[in-house]
């Protein structure tokens, strides 16, 4: 976050964009500070503001608290609450990283694929859910639940989505066992009348899984639910070379937007100087793009981190052993960054 922060900022001044930056708590920090891990001030100045950029939250000194007070439930509640029900994760390669990926090169090379996820619905959020009965016979339980309407709204998202891209869209479901997902498919269907041009596929989330390391590039946009969605997008990453170059939007109806990394906290580097500031840089361009209509300022951030990466800087995660490489840490990444925007 603070490089990102510093990228921000450069292009805010360069770019004349009169942004005004605030900083709020949630997750762990917020925990520590106000034993909640969503305040009530983060997310109302989270849904006055145009758009949100978050650092990942988590971690273990927090993994024992209910359920209730982890850290990820500040996450849940601050998608929920801004009403972010689409979430946009691209997966694509950028060509010097492609012996990053543990998949062969010419499996990956040129990926370019995008995973629009529920985010606000399905089994994450559905009710009745939670654990019950006397200790040694307890039963869990939760409930993936979607309506028409929610299926429709993330349709249409993914629909739009294929439209401006290769016009290919892959909807993801278990239709062959859960009745939530014979709906989803039905409602895909229909939709997919109203857009005629994208030709429109389904498949099931265990072979998707299996396609997805067999051969991602059959993929143009795939649409899925909450938890089907979680578990692709880290799959799809992996093709990527590392979950550190991965961003993300998630927007509500109003195109507002919250913006974050794919990856989570890694507490196991925290400190050290070594993390990947990459996706969170991404996710900015992201969010100029989509909520803050600044398409030029955007693409710039694009531009920069391809020029890093192009010019040999790695952090750890995305070192391929080939010649010329520079490794640096996160500070120094994001230095990098900067000195390619100037
Ligand atoms: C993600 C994360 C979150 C999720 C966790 C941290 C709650 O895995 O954004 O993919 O499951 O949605
Ligand atoms: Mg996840």
């Amino acid at each position: 976050m603070r490089e990102a922060g510093r990228v921000l900022d450069r292009v805010n001044d360069r770019y004349s964009l009169g942004l005004k930056i605030e900083t709020h708590l949630i997750g762990g920090a917020a925990i520590d500070a106000t034993g909640e891990p969503l305040p009530a001030e983060t997310l109302a100045e989270a849904k006055q503001s145009e758009a949100v950029i978050l650092g990942a939250v988590g971690g273990p000194k927090w993994d024992s608290l209910s359920m209730d007070k982890r850290p990820e439930k500040g996450l849940l509640k601050i998608r929920a609450g801004m009403d972010l029900f689409a979430n946009l994760r691209p997966a694509m390669l950028y060509p010097e990283l492609a012996s990053a990926s543990t998949l062969k090169e010419h499996v990956v090379s040129g990926l370019d694929l995008l995973i629009v996820r529920e985010l606000i619905g399905g089994i994450y959020f559905g009710e009745p859910r939670g654990i019950e009965g006397e200790p040694g016979q307890r039963v869990g339980f939760n409930t993936d639940r979607y309506s028409e309407s929610e299926i429709e709204r993330i349709g249409r998202i993914a629909f739009e989505a294929a439209m401006a891209r290769d016009k290919r869209l892959c909807s993801v479901d278990k239709a062959n066992v859960l009745e939530v997902t014979v709906l989803w498919r039905e409602v895909m269907e229909r939709l997919g009348t109203e857009y005629p041009e994208v030709e429109l596929s389904h498949m099931y989330v265990d072979n998707a899984a299996m396609q997805l390391v067999r051969q991602p590039k059959q993929f143009d946009v795939m649409v899925t639910g909450n938890l089907f969605g979680d578990i692709l997008s880290d799959a799809a990453a992996m093709l990527t070379g590392s979950i550190g170059m991965l961003p993300s939007a998630s927007l509500n109806r109003q195109k507002q937007g919250l913006y974050e990394p794919c990856h989570g906290s890694a507490p196991d580097i925290a400190g050290q100087d070594i993390a990947n500031p990459l996706a969170t840089i991404l996710s900015l361009s992201m969010m100029l793009l989509h909520s803050l209509n600044t398409p030029k300022a955007a693409a710039a951030i694009e531009e920069s981190v391809k020029n890093v990466l192009a010019s040999g800087y790695r952090t750890k995660d995305i070192v391929t052993g080939a010649s010329g490489e520079k490794i640096v840490g996160c500070k120094a990444m994001g230095e990098a960054v900067l000195d390619a925007l100037n």
